[in-house]
């Protein structure tokens, strides 16, 4: 019974893994929608036409829930969706949410007034769509208030990741994290706020230092979609094989997949 892992291209793998490691025994379908990536530099309506479409392509493999690993669609589409678009008997769900419960010390479902947290100065790095958005923000304020958040837009850093450009994506992340630090120069906290992101973590701590604290959001998903499962088994879908697609050329997809994630993926043409 599959459930699907939407992404614009490698990143979601990232929650993709956690998510596989916390829960053997449910076949996955990953949907890279590599043809049109990077998302985070299109418009809000462009990524909601691009998400619609590739969440249907997950429904006819029988996923009828899809969990959006990918930052720019949760925060630039899924409202839209969730309020407009999705039928009533099928879920779709984004990453955004369990990483500010976490970074504001919430359980699950804890939906009562915001309060002050220990953290007081985070750095958000995210796609200049998911910034422009700011969803982020406006998520944080009805948990947390007193928090100072400076969001970086990274432009480039998906695109070198996809295309298979380690030093270069190395080069940017140095550069996006002296930007940041111009404009607050000691963070606590940092959020890496796209699904790309944890591929490069290491590069991102070195330039933060080690004393900033690095939220990313793979286990913490993990964590989440594991309890939702638990509370509604009738979205596990009728799906049963794990397969990964892609709208791109799934050769080249899978050889930097493999570059990245180093263990061997067979990504096929959605
Ligand atoms: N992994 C996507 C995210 O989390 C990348 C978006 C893009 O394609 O620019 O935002």
């Amino acid at each position: 019974m599959a459930v699907g892992i939407f992404d614009s291209g490698l990143g979601g793998l990232t929650v993709l893994d956690a998510v596989t490691r916390r829960l053997p025994d449910v076949p996955f379908v990953y949907y890279a929608d590599s043809a049109h990536a990077p998302y985070g530099v299109r418009t809000p309506d462009d990524i909601f036409e691009l998400t619609c479409a590739a969440v249907e392509r997950m429904w006819a493999e029988g996923c009828d829930l899809v969990i959006l690993a990918c930052n720019t669609a949760s925060a630039a589409a899924l409202r839209r969706m969730q309020e407009k678009w999705v039928p009533g008997d099928k879920r779709v769900l984004g990453v955004f949410v369990p990483l500010i419960e976490a970074l504001t010390e919430r359980q699950w479902g804890d939906n009562s007034p915001p309060r002050e947290v220990e953290v007081k100065h985070v750095a958000l790095f995210a796609t200049p769509a998911t910034v422009a958005s700011r969803a982020f923000q406006r998520e944080l304020a009805f948990r947390a208030i007193g928090v100072d958040v400076e969001a970086q837009p990274c432009a480039g850093v998906v695109d070198a990741i996809e295309q298979g450009d380690e030093i270069l994506a190395e080069a940017l992340v140095r550069s996006h994290v002296e930007a940041l630090k111009r404009r607050m120069p000691h963070p606590e906290a940092a959020i890496l706020g796209c699904t790309h992101y944890p591929l490069m973590q290491q590069v991102f701590q070195a330039a933060l230092g080690p004393e900033v604290r690095l939220y990313s959001q793979a286990a913490l998903v993990a964590e989440s979609l594991a309890d939702y499962l638990a509370r509604h088994p009738e979205f596990l879908g009728p799906g049963t094989a794990s397969r990964f697609l892609t709208t791109g050329n799934p050769a080249y997809v899978s050889d930097k997949a493999v570059q990245f994630l180093r263990r061997p993926i067979r990504f096929e043409a959605a």
